[in-house]
C-alpha cells in the first residue's frame, strides 16, 4: 500500500495515510513525507500511539532536537515536553498564534506534537500559512517588509514578570538564573528547502522592529498579526490519542484553543533543530 496525501484544505495541512511512524521510515516513505511536509506545511497521523522514545526518533529523522530554552520538563527525556492542560488551568501553552522559540538565534525547523489525553470535544489546535500571510500582502507593503529586521526575546512568556506559573500546569523558568534570549530575524523569511517567502513575527516572541521603539512598531505588527491568521490561511486539528502533527516551523504560525473546561489535555512535544532565518 502507498502513501495517501489527503489535503486539510487548498491552503495547508494534510493527513498522510499508509506510513508507519512508530519505527524509523525507509527512504522512499521518509522523502514521500518530507514532501507531504514541504507542500502542505502541517501533516497529521492518525492512530499510532507513539512513546517518548518513539516520538524522539520520528523527530530525529528530520534532524537534532533541541532541549526548549525556558519550558520546565517533568519527564527523564529533556528533548520531550509533556503539555498538560489541568482542569484547573487557567492558561495554557500555546494559546496565542505564535512560531515556536523565536528567542533563539536559530528557531526549530519543526515541532512534532502527539496526543497522549484530548477531550471527546475541543482542545483542537490551530495552524496559518505564513506564506499565504506574505503572498497576500500588497506589492507596497511586501516593498516596505522586505528587508526589515524584527526584534524577539521571551520576556512575554518566560521569567518571573511573565506571570505564567501559577496559571497553567507547564511551569516555565523564572529561577533567579533566568535570563531573556532575544534573537534578530528578517520580518520576511526565504523558506530554505522551498524558496518561498513567509511572514516571521508573531504575538508571542517578536517585541519590535531594529531600529524602531515598541510603540513605534506595534500599529504595524498588530496590522501583520491580524492579518496572518485570516481563516483561509488556516486548518483545523481535530486530536485524538495517537494523532501526531508535524509542522514547519518556518512558514507556520499556531495555536492551541483554550476551551477544553473541566477536561484534560495531555501532549507530548519534541523540536527539531533549524536553521537563522534569512
Ligand atoms: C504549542 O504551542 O506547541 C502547543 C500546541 C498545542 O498544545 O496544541
Amino acid at each position: 500500500m502507498g502513501i495517501e496525501v489527503r489535503p486539510l484544505t487548498p491552503q495547508i495541512g494534510a493527513e498522510v495515510f499508509g506510513v508507519d511512524v512508530t519505527k524509523p521510515m525507509g527512504n522512499a516513505d521518509f522523502d514521500a513525507v518530507h514532501q507531504a511536509l514541504l507542500d502542505h506545511s502541517i501533516i497529521v497521523f492518525r492512530e499510532q500511539p507513539l512513546n517518548d522514545d518513539q516520538l524522539m526518533g520520528l523527530g530525529r529523522q528530520f534532524g537534532p532536537l533541541i532541549v526548549h530554552p525556558f519550558l520546565q520538563n517533568d519527564g527523564p527525556n529533556p528533548e520531550v515536553i509533556h503539555i498538560k492542560r489541568e482542569p484547573q488551568d487557567e492558561a495554557i501553552v500555546g494559546q496565542e498564534w505564535h512560531s515556536d522559540t523565536t528567542c533563539i538565534d536559530t528557531p526549530p525547523l519543526a515541532g512534532v506534537l502527539h496526543c497522549i489525553e484530548t477531550p471527546k470535544a475541543g482542545g483542537d489546535t490551530l495552524f496559518a500559512s505564513q506564506y499565504k500571510a506574505y503572498e497576500t500582502l500588497s506589492d507596497g507593503m511586501k516593498a516596505m517588509l522586505d528587508g526589515m529586521i524584527a526584534v524577539h526575546n521571551d520576556t512575554r512568556v518566560a521569567g518571573p514578570q511573565s506571570g505564567v506559573n501559577g496559571k497553567r500546569a507547564n511551569r516555565v523558568r523564572d529561577d533567579a538564573e533566568w535570563k531573556p534570549s532575544s534573537a534578530e530575524h528578517p520580518v520576511v523569511r526565504t523558506h530554505p528547502e522551498t524558496g518561498r517567502k513567509g511572514l516571521f513575527v508573531n504575538i508571542s516572541y517578536t517585541r519590535h522592529f531594529k531600529g524602531m521603539t515598541e510603540e513605534e512598531s506595534a500599529p504595524l505588527l498588530n496590522f501583520l498579526y491580524r492579518h496572518a491568521v485570516r481563516p483561509e490561511f488556516t486548518c483545523r486539528v481535530q486530536w485524538r490519542p495517537g494523532s501526531t502533527v508535524i509542522w514547519d516551523n518556518r512558514c507556520v504560525k499556531h495555536l492551541a484553543v483554550h476551551d477544553c473546561g473541566p477536561h484534560r489535555r495531555e501532549m507530548h512535544r519534541v523540536q527539531v533543530a533549524g536553521d537563522r532565518p534569512y
